[in-house]
């Protein structure tokens, strides 16, 4: 199902030739716009990147240029707004030095605090089912706080054009910018990354999202979820948070800590209702941002949706599993030390970043059509807002789920100690390769600044040990990788060896593509005659 669906609907959906951003407050200005220029001066500061107090520097923002050189590069891209990322508006930015962050070099990096930022710190991610009473509330107040707190970024819908256009013109564009809450801002920036193309006039099913369905689907929710967590810690003034994790695999089909008085109950409805969810909204849902227009920030649905029991079993009637993943499926991702495999998108097989997405099949170890396994398989189980790709952080189990799909990818890069040379430069979707920006994240990172052992940004898991080991794992006599070819302990330079599986890899690829092509039609056809509950997945 997924993004046929998806890209099928954006074929025949509006174009509308809006597009949308997000900077901090205070770059939006005629002055900074007008020079593409985003290096305030911080708090406490006379120059900007606190360059008087040897912060940072304001730079030229050398960005990775989409062309022919990518293999998944098609005309298209060009016309979309998130082209070069973010050098349509901005093209000069602070680069901080020594162990300062931030977009105005404010703050310290990630694993670092104290006024000089010279203090290491390692926060551990605790395991929500397990947290005490308060603990987990906690969690739940915080983010109920962030609901009701402004951020220091602003999102647009306008488009760049006009945006341009407004700055050369000499006016302020400052109205073309809205106010967001934080809670808001972080929910904005997952949907603009896995939105469609606006500018697809040639679009043949091709999906643009930079956040999922590729290589650099784990990187980019590591770096989300270091960006939310430390927006946490500030509007709380509660240093020591960490988001916890939601271990999904104790459960069978039912979330156990969806109760009222945490993360609520869902009704014969669909709607979730409990403690902090009786003023809860929504935006950039589905039928906003698909059918009829693109996300409005100041339109909020009064309500949060998940799953119905009443869908749950059509689906199961469909075909599909409706039980969260197990520690099996868990257990058979991490048996794979090869990260990613051509084409590094959802069509991979034998590989653990698509098996941990969950586009390929745990007995298998293959990429079917349909097929919602591990990461995948608990947005579906939830449903609502969690079903959609777009408006699936409206939701604060996301934000659970998540650190739990990160510890898995903890585990997997503490037992095979590699680093981002594993990662493609030029053969995974646009986005997605190993010099690539994080969109939208900003300040700016690439894959490859964030592909490192959780250590390195200062947080660690509950219960992983330094090898990746959990003392729930399984015995490590088993080693089936399903029907996946043995490619074990590869010399650096077995390039003919290598060579031969991405062969193989590339036939069954192809048969699977056209499969796919085959289904698109099918499926997309049924959806218009027979509307699912189900919608794309994140
Ligand atoms: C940044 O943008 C400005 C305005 O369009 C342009 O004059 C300048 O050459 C650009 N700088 C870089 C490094 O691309
Ligand atoms: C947005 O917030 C700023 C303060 O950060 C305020 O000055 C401005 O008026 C707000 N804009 C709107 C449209 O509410
Ligand atoms: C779309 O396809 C047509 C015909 O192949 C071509 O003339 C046109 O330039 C294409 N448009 C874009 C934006 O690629
Ligand atoms: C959520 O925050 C708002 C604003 O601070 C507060 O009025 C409300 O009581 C909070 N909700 C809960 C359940 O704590
Ligand atoms: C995975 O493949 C096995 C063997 O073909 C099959 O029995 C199972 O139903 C598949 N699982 C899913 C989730 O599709
Ligand atoms: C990354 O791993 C490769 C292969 O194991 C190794 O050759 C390289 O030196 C490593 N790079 C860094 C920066 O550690």
């Amino acid at each position: 199902m997924t993004f046929q669906i998806t890209s099928f609907l954006y074929i025949i959906a509006l174009w509308f030739p809006w597009v949308e951003s997000q900077f901090p407050k205070a770059c939006v200005n005629l002055e900074s716009l007008r020079d593409k220029t985003c290096c305030p001066t911080p708090n406490g500061f006379k120059a900007p990147c606190g360059t008087d107090g040897d912060r940072g520097e304001c730079q030229d923002l050398i960005v990775r240029r989409w062309n022919k050189a990518y293999s998944h590069y098609q005309e298209f891209h060009k016309g979309d707004d998130r082209h070069n990322w973010p050098n349509a508006l901005f093209n000069r930015s602070c680069k901080c030095k020594s162990n300062f962050a931030g977009y105005d070099c404010s703050k310290c990096k990630y694993g670092y605090h104290g006024d000089d930022c010279n203090q290491k710190r390692l926060l551990k991610r605790r395991n929500f089912a397990k947290l005490t009473n308060d603990e987990k509330h906690r969690y739940m107040s915080y983010i109920n706080k962030t609901r009701y707190v402004d951020s220091d970024y602003v999102v647009s819908r306008s488009s760049y054009q006009e945006i341009q256009d407004r700055t050369v013109a000499g006016q302020d564009p400052t109205s073309l910018f809205h106010n967001v809450t934080v809670f808001d801002l972080f929910v904005w920036v997952h949907y603009y990354a896995a939105r469609g193309p606006v500018h697809a006039d040639n679009l043949t099913g091709t999906v643009m999202d930079f956040a999922h369905e590729g290589q650099g689907f784990l990187t980019w929710h590591r770096l989300y979820l270091l960006a939310i967590e430390r927006t946490i810690q500030e509007v709380t003034e509660d240093e020591e948070f960490t988001i916890p994790y939601w271990d999904w695999t104790v459960n069978e089909d039912k979330c156990e800590i969806c109760t009222e008085d945490l993360l609520g109950v869902t009704e014969g409805d669909g709607t979730v209702k409990g403690k902090y969810f009786n003023d809860w909204s929504t935006i950039c849902t589905y039928e906003d941002t698909l059918m009829t227009q693109m996300c409005d920030p100041a339109t909020k649905n009064p309500v949060l949706e998940r799953l119905k029991e009443s869908d749950k079993k059509k689906m199961k009637e469909n075909g599909y599993h409706m039980t969260f993943p197990s520690k099996k499926d868990v257990n058979f991702a991490l048996r794979f030390d090869t990260f990613d495999l051509p084409p590094y998108s959802a069509d991979s097989s034998c590989n653990f970043r698509n098996l941990l997405g969950g586009f390929i099949n745990t007995t298998t170890g293959y990429r079917l059509p349909n097929v919602h396994s591990l990461h995948n398989r608990v947005h579906l189980v939830i449903g609502g807002a969690m079903s959609s790709s777009l408006s699936a952080s409206n939701d604060p189990i996301f934000f659970l789920h998540h650190s739990s799909v990160d510890r898995v990818l903890e585990k997997w890069l503490r037992k095979y100690n590699k680093n981002a040379s594993v990662l493609s430069s030029y053969d995974a979707p646009l986005g997605h390769n190993r010099g690539d920006l994080i969109v939208p994240l900003f300040p700016v990172f690439t894959h490859e600044n964030i592909f490192k052992k959780s250590f390195e940004f200062g947080y660690d898991y509950e219960d992983v040990d330094e090898e990746g080991n959990s003392p729930d794992d399984e015995e490590s006599s088993l080693s089936s990788l399903g029907l996946c070819p043995v490619v074990r302990n590869k010399e650096p330079d077995d390039t003919v060896e290598k060579c031969t599986t991405c062969v193989i890899i590339a036939s069954i690829l192809g048969g699977i593509i056209f499969f796919l092509l085959i289904s698109l039609s099918t499926i997309a056809y049924r959806h218009f005659h027979k509307p699912l509950a189900v919608q794309p997945l994140s």
